[in-house]
């Protein structure tokens, strides 16, 4: 694990406890100990991000529990496994959302970002499964289901979730922007591995980064 990697790991332990005990806390106050600009913006784009999260995994999760007491939802009697399905994201959630153990180590508090992308996916699993568009020809279940999904705001918190995103991701790129162009040669070789992520990054479509970030962040562990 390289000297930046090692770094992060202890940020993200900082800012999963910062953040989980109180989800307002501003950045500044975490990322102190941070002493060169790249670490201390590739450590703010975590606070973001880990923020991200905490939100959207409130926000989904909210959502599919007043579906569950949408009258057209509760009345209805074969989509049982609908139900589940939605129960069973709420109560993971409810697991994510819980503050960190006291005695975190560094792995958990990769771990614990790592654990909320995943849950988080499994949300846009839910939205493409009951997305009648793109299926051939969809039960009536399934329509009912969607339009209860609409009808509480899907794609109204699908598009602040994404405007949320593009947010700092495009916060993030300026300043890293100045940040790698200010690097001297010598930290630009120590940070090589990021810079390049960095650059990766930097030259795909705004739309690509919007949807790639959990996989560019997974790409920048890839040596984890
Ligand atoms: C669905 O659940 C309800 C309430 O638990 C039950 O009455 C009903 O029989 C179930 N429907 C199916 C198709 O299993
Ligand atoms: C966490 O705390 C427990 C109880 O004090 C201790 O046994 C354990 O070694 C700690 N774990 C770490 C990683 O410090
Ligand atoms: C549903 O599927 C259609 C067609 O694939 C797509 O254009 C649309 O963005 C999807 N809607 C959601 C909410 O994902
Ligand atoms: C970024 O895109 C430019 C132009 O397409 C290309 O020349 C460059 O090699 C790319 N950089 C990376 C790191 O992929």
């Amino acid at each position: 694990m390289g000297r930046i990697n090692g770094l992060l790991l202890g940020a993200l332990v900082l800012l999963a406890t910062a953040v989980s005990y109180s989800a307002t806390a501003p950045a500044h106050d975490v990322f102190v100990k941070f002493d060169t600009a790249i670490e201390s913006t590739v450590f703010e784009f975590y606070v973001n991000l880990f923020k991200y999260l905490y939100h959207a995994l409130i926000k989904t999760s909210e959502l599919l529990e007043s579906v569950l007491k949408d009258d057209t939802i509760v009345r209805n009697n074969n989509i049982n496994q609908t139900k589940v399905l939605f129960q069973g994201y709420i109560a993971e959630t409810t697991e994510r959302l819980k503050p960190p153990p006291t005695n975190m180590t560094k792995l958990d508090g990769f771990l614990c970002i790592v654990a909320n992308i995943h849950t988080l996916n499994l949300f846009g699993d839910i939205v493409k499964r009951y997305n009648t568009t793109s299926l051939p020809t969809p039960s009536d279940e399934y329509r009912l289901i969607e339009a209860a999904l609409k009808r509480h705001g899907l794609d109204e918190l699908i598009n602040n979730l994404k405007i949320r995103k593009t947010e700092f991701i495009n916060e993030f790129l300026l300043k890293m922007d100045i940040v790698v162009t200010d690097l001297s040669e010598e930290d630009k070789i120590k940070n090589h591995k990021l810079v390049e992520w960095y650059q990766n990054y930097r030259n795909s479509t705004e739309e690509q980064r919007a949807n790639d970030i959990f996989t560019h962040f997974a790409q920048m562990y890839a040596r984890f």
